[in-house]
């Protein structure tokens, strides 16, 4: 090992090589901050990082994390990005200061892993573009629900082919019913559940979608929220490859619906909104239809138009693995990925390009909405 202790041993192509921990700084140390402290320290068999850095409008938050978890405390953004022992700053401040802190952070020498939703305004959206062009292998994107392990279940399945051509998705993410009161809920702060869980559920959307995005319809309500902002989204995305992804979020379903149905001309998959369980039908892959023709006459049967009256169903029960809390896992997940491509240079799975691709769906959805007055 190299002096290092927190140095890990890995295969790197055909040697063993002593690779150093990441040395980290969080801006932003509240709800989300907090997580990103605690875990990417715990670090994994081939993934170590270090915290050498905090930095926090909030003295006394700042203090307590501090105290928590360890670092040099900043409270200015300016003294924080100065500190030169760190390599990687995590950005987790408010919505509305993602892409300028991430401008500030690069141009700092920084390598940057930015909050979602990434950006919130037109001008963010540019600002992005550019980010991307200029300084690329530097900037990365926390869209970090792709690695929840419902979500990474149902792609293995649909990769599988069990279910057939895929024609149609919903997602869902009804959260709790309430009148939810935080600046998540204020367009002026950059909130609103299109930024808060729709840059979850469209980056999720995007990649069932599996093609480029042909339409966008959308419609977007203020139900309970003493906010501005919507509390109720509906998005309908449909691909060049004819399949339809339906996206809703909210906070007034009483009752939850299940988080994803998945319909093929195979089968479906429904999975809970607890995302423990998924419900599998689909036919015996061996199967394959017999010749038929719809009749231009009247229906000889009573109440069974089918040309298949018996099809060989399978029917599966399958619990969502690992059965680990998914907060953490999807953590774990960013962690150790975004250690592989600064480290080893392997490929981070989450593109900019997608996560540009949902900021621009998210413009548009804006566009599609005018009754709210979008901050930018
Ligand atoms: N990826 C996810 O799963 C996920 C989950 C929750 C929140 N988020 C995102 O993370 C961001 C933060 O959300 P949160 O719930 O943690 O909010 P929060 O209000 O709990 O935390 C934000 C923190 O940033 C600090 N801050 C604000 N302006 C600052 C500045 N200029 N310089 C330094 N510190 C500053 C605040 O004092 C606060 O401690 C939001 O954009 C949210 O959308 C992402």
């Amino acid at each position: 090992m190299t002096e290092d202790l927190r140095a890990i041993q890995m295969n790197v192509g055909s040697e063993m090589k002593d690779i150093s921990s990441i040395k980290y700084g969080v801006c932003g140390v509240g709800r989300i901050g907090e997580r990103h402290c605690r875990h990417f320290v715990s670090g994994g068999e081939d993934y170590a990082y270090e915290l050498v850095a905090l930095c926090d409008a909030d003295p006394d938050r700042l203090a307590a994390m501090a105290a928590k978890f360890g670092g040099k405390s900043y409270c200015d953004y300016a003294d924080f990005l100065g500190d030169a022992e760190m390599e990687l700053v995590i950005i987790a401040t408010r919505s509305l200061d993602h892409a300028v802190n991430a401008a500030q952070a690069l141009e700092a020498g920084k390598n940057v892993l930015l909050e979602k939703p990434i950006g919130v305004t037109a001008a963010d959206f540019h600002l992005l573009q550019r980010l991307d062009r200029e300084y690329p292998g530097k900037l990365f994107f926390m869209h970090n629900l792709r690695f929840q392990p419902a979500f990474m279940n149902l792609q293995e399945i649909l990769s599988s082919g069990v279910l057939g051509n895929i024609n149609a998705a919903k997602l869902c993410k009804h959260h709790q019913f309430m009148r939810r009161n935080d600046w998540q809920m204020r367009l002026d702060c950059g909130g609103g559940q299109l930024s808060v869980w729709g840059p979850h559920l469209i980056d999720q959307g995007l990649q069932i979608l599996d093609a480029p995005v042909r339409g966008v319809w959308s419609a977007l309500r203020r139900i309970l929220t003493p906010g501005d902002g919507d509390d109720h989204v509906k998005i309908i995305l449909t691909g060049t490859n004819d399949r339809v992804v339906e996206l809703e979020i909210s906070n007034s379903v009483a009752l939850p619906g299940p988080y994803c149905e998945i319909y093929g001309d195979r089968g479906t998959l429904v999975c809970d909104q607890e995302q423990k369980v998924m419900q599998l039908k689909y036919l015996d892959p061996e199967f394959r239809w017999p010749e038929a023709q719809a009749d231009a006459g009247s229906p000889v049967s009573k109440g069974y138009m089918g040309a298949d009256p018996v099809l060989p169903w399978i029917e599966e029960t399958r619990k969502v693995t690992p059965e680990t809390n998914p907060w953490d896992q999807v953590e774990i997940e960013i962690a150790k990925h975004l250690y592989h491509t600064l480290r080893m240079d392997i490929p981070f799975p989450i593109k900019n390009t997608d996560a540009l691709e949902v900021l621009r769906i998210t413009e548009m959805v804006k566009k599609q909405n005018p009754e709210f007055e979008w901050a930018g």
